[in-house]
């Protein structure tokens, strides 16, 4: 099967039939999303699994009653940093350095470039920022899903800031993104299994443009390159 038959074959499942799925595909699917690129590399985000019914049926209030919460088999709750700072940067750029065997004050130059960067544009604006980060995980962790025949409906339905204070993660950092429940199809109670999958026809989605299409712009700024802040 090609990466475009795993994504043919997966929907927004809507009927989960409660079977659990295996360690090795949950490990998988949770490589997948750890493997995932971030803007500087930064991994602004983590994944919280939960699989105890309990706590799945109290998230379940907080997201529109959807059954996928609870018929899962574990769910993933994807939570991006509230906001960038200099410990927090540093934090992860050390370790990078120290994995890579390299000076801690490598990515000093490029450290204080986005630091520079993210800090006058605020909280709300790096908390976005991050979250978009998660985004992009989420999305491999989806097609990593398909590739493993496990059913995943990405969920954004549901109130961040009550999750939040039901998981106690306000106060660390994190603020959750979006869900993912993992689990297996219960086919014959799902309205959306059989439908045809809807796409914007490649015509409508895909430009290609030259030169001719772009404007004239007689202001482009001469920017220092981003190469120059780190070392060689
Ligand atoms: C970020 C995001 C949030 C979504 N939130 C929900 C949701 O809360 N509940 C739900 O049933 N489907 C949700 N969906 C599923 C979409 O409706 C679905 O992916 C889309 O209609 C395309 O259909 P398909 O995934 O079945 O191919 C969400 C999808 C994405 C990407």
């Amino acid at each position: 099967m090609s990466l475009l038959d795993d994504l043919h074959w997966r929907y927004a499942t809507k009927k989960m039939n409660g079977v659990s799925v295996q360690q090795e595909k949950l490990d998988y699917i949770l490589e997948a999303a750890r493997l995932a690129p971030s803007s500087s590399g930064l991994q602004q985000y983590k994944v919280i699994v939960i699989s105890d019914k309990a706590l799945l049926e109290k998230i379940k209030r907080i997201a529109y009653d959807q059954s996928q919460i609870t018929d899962c088999s574990h769910l993933l709750v994807f939570a991006a940093w509230d906001g960038y700072s200099e410990e927090r940067v540093s934090q992860v750029f050390n370790y990078m350095m120290d994995e890579r065997g390299l000076p801690r004050d490598t990515m000093d130059g490029y450290k204080d470039t986005i630091l520079g960067l993210y800090g006058p544009l605020g909280q709300e604006w790096q908390a976005h920022h991050a979250a978009k980060q998660s985004y992009i995980s989420f999305g491999l962790a989806i097609a990593a899903a398909a590739e493993q025949k496990v059913d995943a409906t990405p969920i954004e339905g549901f109130l961040p800031d009550k999750l939040d204070e039901l998981l106690q993660l306000k106060g660390t950092g994190y603020k959750s993104t979006v869900l993912l429940p993992l689990g297996y199809r219960e086919a014959e109670n799902d309205w959306l299994v059989n439908m045809k999958k809807v796409r914007t026809p490649k015509a409508a989605f895909v430009t290609e443009m030259t030169i001719a299409d772009a404007a004239v712009l007689s202001d482009l700024p001469v920017m220092q390159s981003l190469g120059s802040f780190t070392r060689k």
